[in-house]
């Protein structure tokens, strides 16, 4: 091994410490953000590393690519909104996944027309086309769908888990097919047959995630980017790269666990939201129930008297509603002012709450909210009952009781869900009686002996709540 080579080795090792040592740290918001400088750095030295392995006459090429996707990447994340944040992540997937399959598709041409094989390569060469190819075609579905530009809600069509079947036997024959050299279909050449994974696989990864929707879009997010690192890492041993060893298994491993615990906390076994696409956003009429309900409209001056006069412990609920109206300021000025009357006020985090996994808790954090104040679903929950009111700011799904409801088969059937309704009083701040992302209307607006409606945007509604109860 000459210096060079063991010179990349070492800085590989390196990076890949770092990447753990970033991990580790975005465990809590408070180190999160030199966790992730960390991983950052570790990756740069990764990439300075492998210029010294390659032949002078790629590093132009190279240049370009590290270039341009360096500019669109720094100018995408700069410019999309906290809640396009799950559209970016998939569009981020999917092109892993894809150059993951396309490099390995590129690499097999090349062992074919002037050798050089391995008998790990020969495997990991269908393995990672099948796993990019799904991963980029799904990721690609689930940014139309998060974007509401096509397949919104659940598509479905008969006998679509057979078609599937079929799709992926078909795919498990090409690849054997390229394996042995073209012994199972004669009339295929390997590398053709690679190719018809990959289109195969593009297909899979269509149908796979169009019958899904609704609340188990994230966990399928979630499901593609472990998809992706898999892929990465199957790539590197197509490659005999250590660094895309490691890292692709670090995001596949990170990626499932991220996954498991979101369909633990959504409620859904992962096995029904892949093989059964269960009902999705469309499910239901967008706009409520339909039928005239009487509500308890209130006044936000209404809303300051009752929390200034009758509230001694408050919970706040956000939600989408409070990301997209920009209103964490001002709900972290009123509940500063709530405090100096001596009141109580805690935060109830929902998992899913908003469209990102810890999306309240970067809002919140973003201003200064502190930690201890956070509660999660399981913590918050024993606290309503000895809770005078719960404001529910932009957020439905994450408190609608019809989750629980036996009765009813929802997108949300089965969810865990802040079970808000046990507080004395809940405040709804929002602009009309719509329902949330996945469509379910909320029984708790009709009940007006307790809930208070109180109809605004996020933002103004929490203002003049303020204002209520400064003067
Ligand atoms: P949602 O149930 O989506 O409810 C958001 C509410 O915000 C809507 O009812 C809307 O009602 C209100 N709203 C919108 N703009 C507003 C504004 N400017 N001011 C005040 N209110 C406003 O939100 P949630 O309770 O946070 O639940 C999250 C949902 O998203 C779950 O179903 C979850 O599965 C899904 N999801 C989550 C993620 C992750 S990982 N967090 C990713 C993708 C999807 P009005 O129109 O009446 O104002």
């Amino acid at each position: 091994m000459d210096l060079d080579t063991t010179l990349t080795f070492l800085a590989y090792l390196v990076a890949a410490a770092l990447f753990i040592v970033g991990i580790r740290r975005l465990r809590n918001p408070e180190t999160a953000r030199s966790g992730n400088t960390i991983a950052a750095f570790g990756m740069v030295i990764a990439l300075a590393a492998t210029l010294f392995v390659i032949e002078f006459q790629s590093l132009l090429l190279i240049g370009i690519a590290v270039a341009l996707g360096g500019f669109l990447g720094a100018l995408s994340a700069e410019r999309v909104q906290m809640t396009a944040m799950p559209q970016m992540v998939a569009a981020y997937n999917g092109v892993g996944g894809g150059a993951a399959a396309l490099i390995a598709l590129s690499e097999f041409y090349h062992f074919q027309a002037e050798g050089g094989s391995s008998l790990v390569a020969d495997i990991t060469v269908p393995l990672t086309v099948l796993i990019g190819s799904v991963s980029f075609m799904g990721s690609v579905v689930a940014f139309l769908k998060l974007q509401e530009v096509a397949f919104t809600g659940s598509v479905t069509f008969p006998l679509q888990q057979v078609v599937n079947a079929l799709l992926f036997l078909g795919i498990l024959t090409l690849g054997a097919n390229a394996f042995t050299g073209g012994a199972i279909v004669p009339f295929l050449s390997p590398v053709a047959s690679v190719v018809s994974v990959l289109a195969l696989s593009g297909l899979l990864g269509v149908l796979l995630v169009i019958p899904i929707g609704g609340a188990d879009m994230p966990i399928v997010i979630s499901l593609l980017n472990a998809g992706t690192g898999l892929a990465a890492a199957a790539s590197g041993f197509v490659l005999d790269n250590y660094i895309l060893i490691i890292a692709g298994t670090i995001v596949g491993a990170s990626g499932t666990i991220l996954t498991r615990l979101m369909s633990g906390a959504l409620g859904r076994p992962l096995g029904k939201i892949i093989f059964a696409g269960i009902a999705a956003s469309g499910a239901q009429k967008k706009g409520g129930s339909g039928e005239e309900k009487p509500v308890n409209s209130v006044s936000a001056e209404a809303v300051g008297e009752y929390l200034a006069d009758e509230a001694s412990t408050v919970v706040v609920v956000p939600g989408y509603g409070l990301a997209v109206a920009q209103a964490q300021q001002v709900m972290r000025d009123l509940t500063d002012t709530l405090e100096s009357q001596g009141k109580r006020v805690l935060f109830g985090i929902h998992p899913v709450a908003g469209r990102m996994p810890g999306h309240m808790n970067v809002l919140l954090t973003e201003v200064g909210v502190a930690y201890d104040k956070l509660y999660d679903l399981e913590d918050i929950n024993p606290e309503f009952p000895e809770t005078d009111a719960v404001i529910v700011v932009g957020a439905n799904d994450v408190v609608n009781p019809a989750a629980n409801d036996p009765e009813q088969d929802t997108p949300i059937s089965g969810m865990p869900v802040l079970d808000v309704e046990s507080a004395k009083r809940v405040i709804f701040v929002k602009r009309s009686l719509s329902p949330g992302f996945a469509g379910v209307d909320n029984p708790l607006f009709y009940n007006t002996e307790k809930t208070m409606m109180l109809f605004a945007d996020a933002k103004q509604g929490l203002q003049d709540i303020l204002a209520a109860i400064r003067s």
